[in-house]
């Protein structure tokens, strides 16, 4: 369809070159003959072929439109289907990379720009190489002469264009990274709203707000500026064909070298061979944007991530067991080492507490066994098989996780607890938030179909935590890591929590970062982790006769034991 509105575009082009030449026929065979013997016959043919064409031209042009911009929405659908999709398979280090305005904006006004310049400035500069020439050859069938008196002035308005254009790159770039810087803000603060009052930070972020805006619109001013300085050189030179045209045409036409119908012609066509020329300038300037998008939109479109399933991923479609091997694993994350000779056996069904100072690695810890980070060196294997050789979804389908920061979407609670399985039962949902001791639930307005995240209903901290753990177990899986799941909800509710995970009716093995003696106390092994390295492991008794770390914490709790157990409430 695309191929379809090009050539209708040319087509259309060269009929701009038809009613001129009716128009010249009327006067030199009607109107003014040069031989002074009128055709009064040929008018109304004349005339009559100048509406048809007229019509005809006008149905050619609506046709062009449409398919352009039929083509162009379509392929932009495309464009911006296949972005998302990308997006969706990259890993957490482009994540990581990668400012959510920037991404937001690559999506929205990058992708504008692109399709902006697929039809708005392809039509224009076909469209323009078409009619430049077919009018420059029409003049020079008329007037060689003329002609070249007319192109004396083209050469200053291609280098005005070209000089603009030049200048003016780095500033479309400058302007494209504005943008997205204000856009990211913009995000940041939205997502950030609650610290913000919290601070009472609004007239501060406002301030950056406005700074990012002004920065962004002086950006958008100086290219413009930078354009108008240009514009009216191109501009009097366009003007200036139309007056030559009259000036050298009037005196050639008094001298008899060329007739008035030529001269009418020649001069209903200067706008036309004008034009390209006149929107050089714009072209270009287009182009600049296109090029500071287009680069952007390349870099996601062809970005590739670089945790993936292996073409030849032995482990498809078959379920994972729950034996984690860790063997002398290290974890790099930009050129630091963040995980150092990490090693530990986990059989299926075991109950593993992780402790550590904040910062010690325990998230990092448990991303690895989803594989949502690559090992530097090592090895990680999942039921003996290496990670690596697992096909990622059915990897990840047969682990339960519970993160650090608990993001819920703007959906239904239902919605948001089978969010890993959408076919799963009602019964099933209410099993599992009830497990989860997410019995708030049921108090709601509108219990499970109550709206929250976004649009919907707050919730306290422990609450969403509760719905996490929830969703996470949804999808009964053979491995549940629970990071720092139960630290805002109270001792009596965490005690529940406990007993269910002990007696699930599917066998699991849990990894379970917590801080409190009372959910470790209860694990099968313990492990603590200090900068990066496991420094201790065992059971409970074993870890309090060694006498490290674990257990100068245990003494700490006990110590504050008594009084958290009363304060110890919700947040
Ligand atoms: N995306 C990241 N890129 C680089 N370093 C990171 C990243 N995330 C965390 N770190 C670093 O890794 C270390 C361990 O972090 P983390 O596992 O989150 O600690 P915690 O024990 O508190 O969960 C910290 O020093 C942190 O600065
Ligand atoms: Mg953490």
């Amino acid at each position: 369809m695309y191929i379809t509105a090009i050539v209708l575009v040319i087509v259309n082009a060269l009929m701009q070159l038809i009613n001129p030449t009716i128009s010249q026929l009327i006067v030199d065979k009607v109107l003014a003959p040069v031989d002074g013997n009128s055709r009064i016959d040929l008018l109304v043919p004349l005339v009559l072929l100048l509406i048809g064409f007229t019509l005809l031209r006008t149905s050619i042009g609506y046709l062009q439109l449409m398919s352009f911009e039929k083509s162009c929405t379509g392929f932009l659908a495309n464009v911006r289907s296949y972005l998302y999709r990308n997006m969706q398979r990259q890993d957490m280090g482009f994540y990581d990379k990668n400012r959510t305005g920037d991404l937001m904006t690559r999506l929205t006004g990058d992708l504008d720009a692109v399709s902006h310049a697929v039809n708005w400035d392809v039509r224009i500069t076909v469209e323009g190489i078409v009619l430049f020439t077919s009018v420059l050859i029409y003049f020079i069938s008329i007037d060689p002469l003329l002609t070249l008196i007319l192109c004396v002035i083209l050469p200053f308005i291609f280098l005005c264009s070209f000089t603009y254009s030049r200048k003016v790159r780095p500033y479309y770039r400058g302007l494209r990274e504005k943008l997205a810087v204000m856009n990211s803000r913009a995000q940041e603060n939205i997502a950030g709203n609650r610290v913000v009052k919290a601070f009472a930070r609004e007239d501060y972020e406002i301030g950056r707000f406005d700074t990012c805006n002004s920065d962004f619109s002086a950006a958008n001013l100086k290219v413009n500026k930078y354009w108008l300085t240009f514009y009216p050189f191109i501009e009097f030179s366009a003007q200036a064909l139309s007056i030559v045209v009259l000036l050298v045409g009037g005196i050639f036409v008094m001298k008899g070298r060329i007739t008035l119908g030529q001269l009418l012609a020649f001069s209903s066509l200067t706008g036309l061979f004008a034009r390209p020329v006149r929107l050089l300038g714009n072209i270009l300037n287009d182009m600049q944007r296109f090029g500071a998008s287009i680069e952007k939109v390349i870099e996601l479109y062809y970005s590739r991530p670089m945790v993936v399933s292996r073409v030849d991923s032995t482990k498809k479609d078959c379920k994972v067991e729950g034996r984690i091997t860790f063997d002398q694993v290290s974890l790099k994350l930009g050129g630091k080492e963040i995980l150092h000779d990490i090693t530990v056996d986990i059989k299926p069904g075991e109950t593993i507490a992780i402790m550590g100072n904040t910062g010690s690695g325990k998230t990092m810890f448990v991303n690895l066994i989803p594989r949502l980070y690559d090992i530097a060196s090592g090895s990680l294997c999942i039921d003996g098989v290496p990670i690596k050789e697992w096909d990622l979804p059915t990897l990840r389908r047969g682990i339960g996780m519970a993160t650090q920061d608990v993001f819920l979407f703007s959906d239904t609670v239902d919605g948001n607890i089978a969010y890993g399985n959408s076919d799963m039962s009602e019964e099933d949902v209410k099993h599992y938030a009830e497990i989860s001791a997410a019995d708030f639930v049921e108090r709601l307005d509108e219990g499970f179909n109550t709206l929250i995240g976004e649009r919907g209903v707050g919730l306290s901290g422990g609450q969403k935590q509760r719905l996490a753990l929830a969703r996470a177990l949804a999808i009964r899986p053979s491995i549940l890591i629970l990071d720092d799941t139960t630290s805002a909800v109270d001792m009596e509710t965490e005690h529940f929590i406990q007993n269910s995970l002990n007696n699930l009716d599917f066998v699991c093995t849990k990894l379970i970062v917590a801080q409190r003696i009372s959910t470790t106390k209860r694990a099968d092994r313990i492990i603590v982790l200090k900068d990066g390295r496991i420094t201790e492991i065992g059971t409970h008794e074993e870890l309090m006769k060694k006498g490290g770390f674990y257990t100068d914490i245990c003494v700490l709790q006990e110590a504050m034991g008594a009084e958290e157990e009363n304060e110890g409430g919700e947040d």
